[in-house]
């Protein structure tokens, strides 16, 4: 069975994702799998790298692709968290199509809801640790040693489609393209829309009830 953590860039799918984690879900963000192969210079992740750097999607085939590799390879295992994907009603309807020929269910969409200024501010303070994936803010989420990584002792980076302007353009394309599956999933009555404004513990907590 699955769970879709829908919402725009930065409004915290990554953060909340991590105590789902600790509750027994198995974590599956799209962005973070297009980035290990980015990391790997595999043919793949240097196509998706051209994309991702201008705030622009992976072709629904390749990521449809590899979520269905995924699913293929570990079918047996129940509880998903999908972050990040689906991204296109296409992508939605792929998930649809993928979770019943494993008889899977689609049982909850969590809908963390920020607007546009907030969300710029968090990613603009954005760092993150290029070995473990720990995600920080400078303001709102600091490493306990400045720019440290607090498990692994290495320097935190910025993503480098965190800069002002591909913010923006992740923005656009997150309205055109991604928008659209709120009312996708509300017509399957499948959606809990989350104030994503609130503090980390306080969002964290909000979406802990909703699956709980
Ligand atoms: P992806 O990696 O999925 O990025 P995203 O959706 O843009 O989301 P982010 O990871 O940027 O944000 P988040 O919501 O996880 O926020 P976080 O928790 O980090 O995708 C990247 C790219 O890959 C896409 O642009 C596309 O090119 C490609 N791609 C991926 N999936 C695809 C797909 N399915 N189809 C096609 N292309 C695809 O939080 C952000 C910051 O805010 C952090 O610093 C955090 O500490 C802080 N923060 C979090 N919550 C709070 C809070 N409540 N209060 C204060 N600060 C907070
Ligand atoms: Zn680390």
């Amino acid at each position: 069975n699955a769970v879709v953590l829908l919402g725009p860039p930065g409004a915290g799918k990554g953060t909340v994702a991590e105590v789902l984690v600790d509750k027994g879900y198995r974590h599956v963000s799209t962005g973070d799998l297009l980035r290990e192969q980015i990391r790997l210079e595999t043919p793949l992740g240097l196509e998706a790298k051209q994309l991702m750097d201008q705030g622009k999607f992976v072709p629904d085939d390749v990521v449809v692709g590899m979520i269905r590799d995924l699913l293929s390879s570990r079918a047996a295992e129940s509880n998903y968290l999908f972050d990040g994907f689906p991204r296109t009603l296409v992508q939605a309807e792929k998930l649809d199509e993928l979770l019943g020929s494993l008889n899977g269910t689609l049982e909850e969409v969590v809908l963390l809801e920020c607007p546009d200024d907030v969300i710029v501010e968090r990613l603009s303070g954005r760092r993150t640790c290029s070995k473990c994936g720990s995600v920080y803010h400078v303001k709102f989420n600091p490493a306990s040693n400045e720019d440290l990584c607090d498990i692994e002792g290495c320097e935190l980076t910025q993503r480098p489609d965190d800069n002002a302007e591909t913010i923006r353009k992740r923005l656009v394309v997150y309205a055109e393209q991604t928008a659209p599956l709120i009312t996708y999933y509300e017509a399957k009555g499948l959606v809990h829309p989350i104030d994503a404004t609130q503090r980390i513990d306080q969002v964290r907590a909000a979406v802990l009830e909703k699956l709980g």
